[in-house]
């Protein structure tokens, strides 16, 4: 996951010129087919990473319960499990009809919604569900790094950025890119798991990311890289701003960026 994806074991470097990225042929099956049947790696060092996260944007955005938040990718539910304590109600959406299973189990409040890679389908199922609904907070956490290519990255985006409220930011965290250093990232964890006496599963966590289904998808998936130069593109050709935002994330060499719509 990403904080598996937390640890980028990516070893071919696969760039175009300029700000788009290539990536195999295989990659968005690889990491599609994975996350889809997905079941069983979400472990104790990712909540963590993901409670951090959530802890992070609390104190940086001063979150309240009166704030709306939409979680794009929302996994088995960690960012809704820790804002839950503040009274924040999340949204979430995700590919895995487990994860939103669970979410609904753990959230029986909360709405959340099993949705497709096809960007277009995906829109008129959250136009169906949400109905309108729009979201001081839109989140992609650990997920940038699964899509196809950066085309597929701006459509999901430029489709967020409609459900986002006037003034309203779409928070994108634990971006891939050039700085990513996958041995700062590893220390990075390993310093947050010795802060919470959490050492035995950090190690079970190495294990996971270099000898599971995960490490065998790695071998022939890469994850997508995301340039801030595309960021400034494509916050150009869709009427975004942005701003990177450091400290969202356990992993000091991701990028964090948030992006809001231009007055
Ligand atoms: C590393 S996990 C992160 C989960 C959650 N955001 C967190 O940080 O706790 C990546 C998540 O992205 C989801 N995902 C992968 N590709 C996706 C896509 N194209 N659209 C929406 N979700 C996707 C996966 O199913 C998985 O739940």
């Amino acid at each position: 996951m990403s904080k598996v994806c937390s640890i980028n074991f990516e070893l071919n470097k696969n760039w175009t010129t300029g700000s788009q990225m290539v990536v195999s042929k295989n990659a968005t099956q690889g990491w599609t087919q994975f996350w889809k049947g997905e079941r069983t790696s979400f472990d104790e060092v990712m909540k963590l990473a993901t409670t951090y996260f959530a802890g992070q944007i609390v104190k940086q955005f001063s979150l309240t319960s009166s704030r709306t938040i939409f979680d794009y990718g929302c996994g088995p539910g960690f960012l809704a499990d820790h804002l839950a304590q503040y009274g924040i109600s999340v949204v979430g959406a995700d590919i895995n009809e487990y994860f939103i299973d669970e979410c609904r189990k753990n959230h029986p409040q909360s709405l959340f919604i099993h949705i497709s890679t096809d960007v277009f389908e995906t829109r008129s199922e959250l136009d169906r569900v949400l109905a309108g609904r729009q979201f001081d907070f839109v989140v992609l956490l650990s997920i940038a790094q699964y899509f196809k290519d950066t085309n597929e990255f701006e459509r999901v985006i430029n489709l967020l950025a409609s459900y986002c409220c006037p003034g309203g930011r779409i928070i994108i965290a634990d971006v891939i890119d050039d700085n990513t250093s996958t041995y700062r990232d590893a220390l990075g964890l390993f310093n947050q798991c010795v802060r919470n006496g959490k050492l035995i599963a950090f190690f079970k966590f190495m294990l996971f990311v270099t000898s599971s289904s995960y490490a065998r998808v790695h071998k022939h998936a890469e994850l997508l890289k995301i340039r801030e130069s595309f960021i400034q593109e494509m916050c150009l050709r869709n009427s975004l701003r942005y701003e990177k935002v450091d400290g969202l994330t356990i992993h000091p060499s991701r990028t964090n960026y948030v992006l809001s719509k231009r007055s």
